[in-house]
């Protein structure tokens, strides 16, 4: 519907309507206006599958859902760093969306994994933003691409379950910018999401619904989002504040407590009737553009979609340890150990959870072969050994070839709702592990996990398959990993700490009461582990295959550019082995040296090839100024500082094969702010300016004579190096201190005279 189609129906509401528009008329539903041919529309949790509620609602998954498909959640999905693949994936939830009468699916959720800890990482994509946004825009695009809408979630800073409602997340301007806006930022730029979703807690004093500088300032002003802004469901805390911030729409209902305050507010003058048709407009635009594009003839096959959940599941397991003892021959005589081969845990707990329509486990796969014999091992309701189970494990484990336990994270330990406390798997799984490894020296562990977990085993197993929270098909998707079937392909979107504490967050991850405050700063993940020079179990972007790559040839269209120019990077893969297989190409770029403080390095793109066995290929990269900048919190923007950059190819975060330096030409110059206490080394930097203050400093430091007023000894002691310094760091308002004659007022008057030098 045009934009003066709309407006004529707003001009023909009345304002308890246009206030009723503003919320829902129940837990799914936006409100309808029969008299105006304004339909109710539906939405529906997401983001990994359809969580539609057709009787009773909530948004913890307690009541039923309709039967759907389950598909990897974002923790797998982001380990693909394939985006063609979250684009097919989405256009499938798409088509699903318009078979069911969904209007908007909620998500995807690409909030930051600040800590392996966080109840949700198994909903997330990554600890870095640049792949979290580049990965939810991919499904974004496939799910809008069939007329649907989805609602990135949860905007802004919302890193922890932990008093979700009510925390405040303190972070500090450039790591908003850099880290956790910049999640958001690409997808919506890029892919246009019709709706935003706001987050529970506070961001920086303010509860994120009512949050104008993010809400408005950022996301419509700077960002250019057009679509409807909606509040979790029961994030509102101020419903007129709230609206004037720039929340659209509140979900779910207040049962028209909320309208009312509305409708009372535009009455006495406090809320200009105007804000709420701009809420209204924006909300009818989407209601429209879903009503006027539906497919009347969408349909979905339960089986078909099942199909492409195990497509997604194959290529986001990643393959973390192999001994050359992968991949398996499946004639031989195998020991699968483990609940999770039985029931594997394949989705997390809370609003994302799936009713789903069938589950394929690793057994069902293998079911009729005699050679592959199965024991339980433990049980995962409760933390504890069955020595019975157990026994029977590693029988059955001495007498196979090879061993493959199945184990991981149980409900309990991850969910939305509430955070881990601990990076462990449960005891009994890894007593499991420990005692199956003394007796069966082929062993592989299957993880089954949201999350990274410490492995205190790792090196008494010969293979590790993370294979995340991989949907209902994953045990397909598992064993044709573990026989071969398929080439592992993914990589880690996320670091494994050696153990918890080794995390930036530790110190402070749940905060103090409802503060939270982001010490680590961008020190997030890899730029924190890599600037410490740490170890850690596997770092970000690590993932074997079962063929090799070998890089050459990386070119770069220009070495020297200016900021406003792109560079062409471009880089030759071949694949060395005997299998054909799937490799991420990761490129990040290192700011040689700086003035502020960087990162080692960041990932600015990435690709994923696919190569026969022997075949190269080349990929091509595009940097912007975006791949050298950092946000300068004095002008409030991207800056890049002229200097030299390196552009790193690598197979890992810790694994780069090639480098290549450019020179980069900053176009953009940053006035220096100077006052009475700028320091005598700052003030150098600018030749003009040290000319203008010389006259201050004529006499010596210290006044004339000192140095001859000094005893021998300490004379000996003043080094020139040390002169300098002290010269170096002395405010410009020094002299008033250490000789007579120079005033304050005086000192300012220079000052003057260095402001307005650029001026
Ligand atoms: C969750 C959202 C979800 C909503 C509706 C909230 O509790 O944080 O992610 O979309 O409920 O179920």
């Amino acid at each position: 519907m045009t934009t003066e189609k709309i407006r004529e129906l707003i001009a023909r509401m009345t304002l308890e309507e246009k206030a009723s528009m503003c919320s829902g008329a129940d837990f799914w539903h936006t409100e309808a206006i029969e008299r105006l041919g304004i339909p109710a529309s539906m939405v529906s949790d997401g983001p990994h599958g359809l969580r539609k509620q057709d009787q009773e609602g909530d948004h913890l998954g307690v009541n039923d859902s309709i039967k759907a498909v389950c598909f990897p959640a974002g923790c797998g999905t982001a380990a693909s760093f394939n985006r063609e693949l979250l684009t097919s994936m989405g256009a499938t939830l798409g088509n699903e969306c318009q078979a069911e009468g969904i209007s908007v699916i909620l998500g995807p959720a690409v909030n930051i994994k600040r800590s392996p800890l966080c109840g949700r990482n198994f909903e997330y994509y990554s600890e870095d933003p640049y792949v979290a946004t580049e990965m939810a825009g991919a499904l974004i695009k496939g799910i809008q691409s069939k007329n649907v809408g989805t609602s990135i979630k949860h905007f802004l800073a919302n890193n922890q379950e932990t008093r979700r409602q009510s925390s405040e997340s303190r972070v500090d301007e450039r790591t908003l910018h850099e880290i956790y806006l910049a999640a958001f930022e690409g997808a919506i730029k890029k892919q246009k999401p019709w709706t935003v979703m706001c987050s529970y807690n506070r961001i920086n004093g303010f509860y994120a619904a009512q949050n104008h500088k993010y809400l408005t300032e950022t996301l419509r002003d700077r960002w250019g989002f057009d679509g409807y802004v909606v509040s979790d469901w029961g994030a509102v805390n101020n419903r007129v504040e709230d609206l004037k911030a720039g929340l659209d729409l509140e979900m779910p209902t207040s049962l028209g407590a909320n309208d009312k305050l509305i409708v009372e507010a535009v009455q006495n003058g406090t809320l200009e009737e105007s804000v709420v048709d701009t809420a209204v407009e924006r909300i009818l635009n989407i209601i429209f553009r879903y009503e006027e594009n539906r497919d009347k003839n969408a349909a979905w096959d339960k089986d078909e979609d099942h199909e492409m959940a195990r497509k997604v599941a194959e290529e986001t397991i990643v393959l973390l340890k192999n001994d050359g003892l992968l991949p398996l021959n499946e004639n031989d005589d195998i020991a699968f150990i483990g609940k999770y081969a039985e029931a594997p845990r394949y989705q997390g707990g809370g609003s994302s959870h799936i009713n789903s329509h069938k589950v394929t486990s690793a057994m069902d796969v293998v079911s009729g072969k005699s050679n592959i014999v199965y024991a339980r091992g433990y049980n995962d309701d409760e933390d504890k050994t069955d020595e019975t189970l157990l026994a029977e494990a590693v029988e059955a484990a001495k007498k196979a070839k090879v061993a493959v336990i199945f184990a991981g994270l149980p409900d309990a330990f991850e969910s939305e709702g509430f955070d881990r406390t601990h990076m462990s798997m449960p005891n009994c799984q890894n007593e499991l592990i420990e005692k199956v490894a003394a007796v069966q020296p082929n062993t592989v562990v299957v993880l089954h996990n949201g999350s990274p977990v410490e492995m205190p085993w790792i090196d008494k197993v010969k293979g590790v398959v993370e294979a995340y929270l991989g949907g209902q098909a994953v045990g397909g998707a598992v064993c044709d990993i573990l026989f071969g079937k398929v080439n592992p392909s993914a990589k880690l979107p996320e670091t494994f700490p050696l153990k918890l504490e080794d995390n930036p967050s530790y110190l402070f991850y749940f905060g103090e009461g409802d503060t939270v405050e982001y010490r680590e700063g961008i020190f997030v993940g890899y730029r924190y582990y890599d600037k410490k020079k740490m170890d850690v179990l596997f770092p970000f972007g690590y993932g074997l295959s079962y063929t090799t790559f070998e890089y050459s040839n990386l070119t770069v269209d220009k070495e020297n550019l200016k900021d406003t120019d792109t560079l062409t990077v471009s880089v030759n893969i071949t694949n060395t082995g005997k299998m054909a297989g799937k490799e991420v190409v990761q490129l990040y770029v290192a700011d040689k040296e700086s003035t502020v403080i960087r990162p080692v390095k960041e990932l600015r793109d990435f690709a994923k090839v696919d190569l026969a066995p022997g075949e190269t290929k080349t990929v091509t990269f595009t940097l912007d100024k975006r791949a050298f900048a950092y946000y300068n919190v004095q002008i409030h923007d991207w800056h890049v500082e002229t200097g030299e950059f390196e552009i790193l190819i690598g197979k890992s975060s810790r694994d780069i094969v090639l480098r290549k330096t450019v020179t980069v030409e900053s176009t953009v110059k940053i006035p220096m702010v100077y006052t009475t206490d700028t320091t005598v080394g700052d003030v150098m930097k600018d030749p003009r300016a040290w000319e203008i203050v010389k006259p201050l400093f004529a006499n010596g430091m210290f006044g004339e004579g000192s140095e001859a007023n000094v005893g021998d000894a300490a004379a000996e002691a003043i080094s020139e190096e040390m002169m300098e310094a002290m010269l170096k760091y002395m405010p410009l308002r020094g002299p008033v201190s250490f000789h007579g004659g120079v005033s304050m007022a005086d000192v300012q008057k220079y000052v003057d005279q260095l402001n307005a030098l650029d001026s």
